[in-house]
């Protein structure tokens, strides 16, 4: 299962890239936004974090075919790295068919049921993004529809890999990865969060402090 970083900050995305986790960045127009940056310096600089294998999305923000066609061959050309978010409409559709034949890799995003993810797979979408905080704020299942998805793309062997979106804890983390899910976009501070247990800090605290109850020359000089 691959980690993606749910954010355009740059300074989260080294710490996440120094834990050697990182596998590939999500942004959308809210957290270009909250950076408080120009989008090409912000876009630049994660595409170059990242290298020419792990992909960067960036979203276009018209909604009209010709415009998302437009702006989507404009963003490809920042990076080999480069996946297109395009928004879950008729003509978002239309413009993924059509990038998608001339080889430029798109993310379906704003995907809230399974026909719709059914309708990214047969587009050829290279990602489909379906939000699962999103449904919970609203009382519905959201990991429900990632494992209707799974189901879908193996009853067909879809090409299309399911990123788990609009991550808000742990919890959707783990479901995602017993469901099979192929990536989990998380925030970075859900990312934090995975490492945490506290019987893990309880035990090592014991650990250590037996260990220091040790008589000095008991210890190598390697473990002083
Ligand atoms: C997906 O790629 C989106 O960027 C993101 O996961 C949206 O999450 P939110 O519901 O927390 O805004």
């Amino acid at each position: 299962m691959k980690f993606f970083l749910d954010t355009a900050n740059v300074e989260e995305i080294k710490k996440a890239d120094d834990w050697g986790l990182l596998d590939g960045v999500t942004t959308n127009p809210t957290l270009i936004a909250k950076t408080g940056r120009p989008f090409l310096e912000v876009a630049k600089e994660i595409i170059e974090i990242l290298g020419p294998e792990r992909p960067v999305s960036l979203e276009v923000v018209a909604t009209d075919y010709e415009g998302m066609v437009r702006q989507a061959r404009e963003l490809a050309k920042l990076g080999p790295n480069v996946a297109v978010k395009i928004p879950m409409t008729p003509d978002g559709i239309k413009a993924v068919k059509t990038l998608s034949a001339e080889g430029i890799k798109t993310n379906v995003t704003l995907v809230f049921s399974p026909s719709q993810a059914l309708l990214a797979a047969k587009a050829g979408a290279t990602y489909v993004s379906p939000f699962v905080g999103r449904l919970d704020d609203i009382s519905m299942e959201g990991m429900k529809l990632i494992e209707e998805i799974v189901t879908i793309y193996r009853n067909y062997d879809f090409e299309t890999e399911i990123i788990v979106a609009s991550v808000r804890h742990p919890e959707h983390v783990r479901m995602s990865a017993l469901l099979g899910a192929d990536i989990a976009t998380i925030p970075f501070a859900t990312m934090e969060k995975l490492f945490k247990h506290p019987l893990t800090d309880i035990g090592l605290e014991r650990f250590l402090k037996d260990w220091n109850s040790l008589p000095e020359d008991f210890k190598p000089d390697f473990l002083k």
